[in-house]
């Protein structure tokens, strides 16, 4: 299996994200379907499969998919695209994280999703293929997504959205539903997938084949963005009913890790997967 870019989230971090929205207690749960010695081991990072797929029905979590993530069985692979959507990623304080640019070929307008923590490589695709950055559209804002507005918008002079619920400096708010036309064509649908903040949107391009959906941290491959217990329920439903709904070969484009696609998260998701 192709792991060269690895998932944003591992076992752990995806049995803590269950855990805390669900607010059960991971030890207890470790302690019923093993030992306490061996589920302090749990906390210490070391893996115990079979105690993981014995637990994961108590955190909601499909056990088979939590099992073939925890043994490194699961990776969407290489996500082909079309030629007019680009991925960057860029660190933050050492954290890598994506946004995107998509661009429309009959007029060369284009829409940057999100900032990420350097503008410079979205500024030279800019150049490189003489676009007009028309749009800023916002998932949320996390400052790892949304630091470089500011220079972005500087640098070319793009209108910058985001829902009114996670507004930013120069942002303008919108609320749901939204639309923008980037041509005669191509429209970009705005969604909701609140919980990992109040404002988290997802952006669907449903002109290019596949469709595309930019979900910043809603949904990561294989795993979700962290969500507080208050929205956690909510979060997942939003997340089924505006993004796993839409087709199974739709590429999912999250904020962090590797680029997806709707089947594939349905399948092996352990959040989602059945
Ligand atoms: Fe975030």
């Amino acid at each position: 299996m192709n792991t060269s870019e690895p998932l944003e989230d591992n076992w752990h971090d995806i049995i803590s994200k269950a855990a805390r929205g669900l607010q059960a207690d991971v030890m207890t749960l470790a302690k019923n379907h093993w030992n306490e010695k061996n589920a302090l081991e749990l906390f210490e990072g070391i893996c115990h499969p079979a105690t993981l797929a014995a637990m994961a029905p108590a955190l909601h979590l499909d056990g088979n998919a939590l099992l073939a993530i925890t043994v490194n069985d699961y990776h969407p692979g290489a996500i082909t695209t079309p030629k007019n959507f680009k991925r960057f990623t860029t660190s933050y304080h050492g954290m890598q994280v994506n946004s995107y640019l998509f661009w429309s070929e009959e007029n060369k307008n284009a829409v940057a999703f999100d900032t990420g923590a350097d503008v410079i490589p979205l500024l030279k695709t800019l150049e490189q293929y003489q676009l007009k950055l028309d749009l800023i559209l916002l998932t949320h804002g996390h400052s790892d997504h949304v630091c470089q507005l500011e220079n972005l918008i500087a640098a070319t002079g793009a209108s910058a959205w985001i829902h009114q619920a996670d507004l930013v400096s120069q942002a303008q708010p919108f609320t749901f539903p939204q639309t923008w036309k980037l041509d005669s064509t191509i429209t970009i649908e705005a969604r909701p997938t609140p919980g990992h903040s109040p404002g988290g949107t997802t952006y669907i391009i449903d002109s290019t084949s596949p469709t595309i959906a930019v979900v910043g941290d809603a949904l990561f491959a294989g795993s979700v963005g962290g969500i507080p217990p208050s929205s956690y329920k909510l979060a997942l439903k939003a997340i089924r009913e505006n993004i796993l709904s839409l087709p199974d070969a739709t590429i999912m484009a999250p904020g962090h890790g590797p680029l997806t696609s709707v089947g594939d998260e349905k399948d092996h998701n352990p959040f989602f997967a059945k």
